[in-house]
């Protein structure tokens, strides 16, 4: 694995300042952007946070690929509406949830390696933030795409999943793939004792 921060170090307990335009455009915050993307995908991982490689500023990137839902049944891709999204760089990003509905599934972090626990996260989600080259993006997403831009956004806050997770749900990545494969998520939280809303 890249040297991704693991939890304990304070960075990912910081809120993150807001990147100027000035500093976006320089060639050290675009090694920067390049070094996330490298490290997100070398992991690999579908979303990274700058405080992850130890650098507290605003920016995220996301990037999922059919690779990386190949171990996942029709079914359950489908529950998760896990689609491929192309790499996409965040800056100063604000998410903000479209209704009120949560939907939820496992999650891990590429900070808490290892583990995974189930968090409940609005199903849809608008992103504003400038892109890479400084541009303002507004994106409107649901499923997979919406929690991973709410994972991330939380990174920028000082807030991991675990903070948010079902305790009793948190588990070895292996034994709750191996929990879930091929089940339902309602079957799945009946069976961790996770009260079905
Ligand atoms: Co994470």
């Amino acid at each position: 694995m890249t040297d991704i921060t693991q939890t304990g170090a304070t960075v990912l307990r910081a809120r993150a300042p807001e990147v100027d335009l000035a500093e976006l455009q320089t060639p050290e915050f675009q090694a920067l952007i390049a070094r996330m993307i490298d490290a997100m995908r070398k992991a690999p991982g579908v979303g990274l946070a700058a405080p992850q490689l130890g650098v507290s500023k605003r920016v995220f990137v996301v990037e999922d690929k059919e690779e990386l839902m190949a171990a996942l049944s029709p079914m359950e891709r489908e529950e998760r509406e896990r689609v491929p999204v192309p790499v996409r760089v965040f800056v100063n990003p604000e998410v903000t949830p479209i209704g009120e509905e949560k939907v939820m599934f496992f999650e891990g972090c590429l900070s808490v390696a290892g583990f995974s626990g189930m968090v409940a996260r609005y199903r849809e989600v608008e992103v504003k933030a400038l892109d890479e080259k400084g541009q303002s993006v507004t994106w409107r997403v649901r499923g997979w795409p919406a929690r991973i831009l709410q994972h991330e956004m939380d990174h920028l806050n000082g807030t991991l999943y675990v903070d948010r997770m079902v305790t009793r749900t948190f588990g070895t990545t292996p034994q709750v793939k191996a929990l879930y494969g091929g089940k339902p998520i309602a079957e799945v939280k009946k069976l961790l004792g996770v009260e079905v809303e």
